[in-house]
């Protein structure tokens, strides 16, 4: 049985900023690259468009966007930051991190900095490590990225996987909580048996990048989609009542659930699961597809800026991704 875990928040989430790529790329251009066309892309996921970065832009590019926008909201400079933690599924390069490239572009010469690859559920992986930092003395302000150019790491050949996904980034400035505002409650998961439902088997360590990962485009990103769907369901649903449970709130206290947003049908039986009406659910996934992490902090980023969530309201965020990983919480903004 799910047990309340009754504790003052240590973290809070001060500001928040997005970077979305300008290129939209409609259902009908995506039917001019794979046999696709709008009615199945719309039916299946929800998704009418999605935001495709420049080959120029990288992911420490827009990480470093959002994070200006979530800084200067948060009055906070660059020397501010003690820490850089950022979660990418497309690192701009396999070393070193993206988190200190991040580091450079802001010019946060005071700060730690490193990745994690919690694909999906990073924001709220990401969350979490900032309150655990702070809990433990080791920083005060803290920057939360989640940055994603999942258009380098899809096969644009493979109509059950481009259609999708989408670019951006979101950030947060996290600093100690002092007024009762802030992360109530986390709850995080993973299962790394089902890895191979969703990932890139080629180009890591495992198998080197050469002709031969090239030729059978295994360095792409590879998904057994209703598999993944029936686990994103499961695991979304467990994530939203344990955080609900052990922050010790109920559906109807939420303002607002803000889910990842990989398909509006993931993000349909959740909300019904959790009891939270659809009018209290923040819903994207038409506008930008499946950003994977920066999913979380770009509609959060959004819903506030729309005045659907402010200082003081209750937020339910909750998101599933690959590893299996999953994770949710209960924020007082
Ligand atoms: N356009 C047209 N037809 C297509 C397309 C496309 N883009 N893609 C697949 N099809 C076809 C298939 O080939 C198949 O044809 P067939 O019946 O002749 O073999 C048919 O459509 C049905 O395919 P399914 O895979 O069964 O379709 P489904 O209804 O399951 O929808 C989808 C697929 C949208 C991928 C769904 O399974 C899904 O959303 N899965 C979860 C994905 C997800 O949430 N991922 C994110 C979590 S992790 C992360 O965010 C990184």
């Amino acid at each position: 049985m799910i047990q309340p875990i009754p504790t003052a928040p240590r973290a809070r989430l001060v500001s928040t900023g997005r970077f979305n790529p300008e290129r939209v790329v409609t259902n009908a251009e995506m039917a001019t690259i794979v046999e696709t066309n709008d009615e199945w892309i719309t039916s299946r996921t929800g998704i009418r468009e999605r935001r495709i970065a420049s080959k120029e832009t990288g992911a420490a590019d827009m990480a470093a966007a959002a994070a200006r926008v979530a800084m200067e909201r948060a009055g906070v400079g660059p020397l501010d930051l003690d820490m850089i933690l950022l979660s990418t599924a497309t690192p701009d390069r396999l070393l070193p991190s993206t988190a200190c490239d991040v580091q450079a572009l802001l010019g946060a010469r005071n700060a730690a900095a490193y990745d994690f690859a919690t694909a999906c559920s990073g924001f709220l992986y990401g969350l979490s490590m900032a309150e655990a930092h702070i809990a433990s003395g080791q920083a005060e302000t803290i920057l939360v990225c989640a940055t994603e150019k999942m258009s380098s790491i899809v096969d644009w050949t493979d109509r059950t996987t481009c259609v999708l996904f989408g670019d951006g980034a979101g950030a947060a400035v996290v600093q100690r909580a002092t007024d009762g505002r802030g992360i109530l409650s986390t709850y995080m998961k993973s299962d790394g048996t089902l890895a191979e439902l969703l990932w890139r088997p080629g180009g890591g360590a495992r198998m080197p990048l050469d002709l031969s990962v090239l030729d059978d485009r295994s360095h792409y990103v590879k998904m057994a989609g209703p598999e993944v769907f029936k686990s994103a369901v499961r695991a979304m649903c467990e994530a939203a009542e344990t955080a609900l449970v052990r922050a010790g709130v109920t559906s109807d206290q939420i303002d607002l659930m803000v889910p990842h947003q990989a398909n509006v049908r993931i993000i349909e039986s959740t909300a019904k699961y959790a009891k939270m009406p659809m009018d209290r659910v923040y819903v994207n996934v038409d506008r930008y597809g499946n950003m994977s992490s920066a999913s979380i902090p770009v509609a959060l980023d959004e819903a506030v800026e729309k005045g659907l969530a402010g200082p003081g309201s209750l937020v339910l965020m909750v998101a599933f991704g690959a590893g299996f990983t999953w994770a949710s919480n209960v924020v007082r903004l």
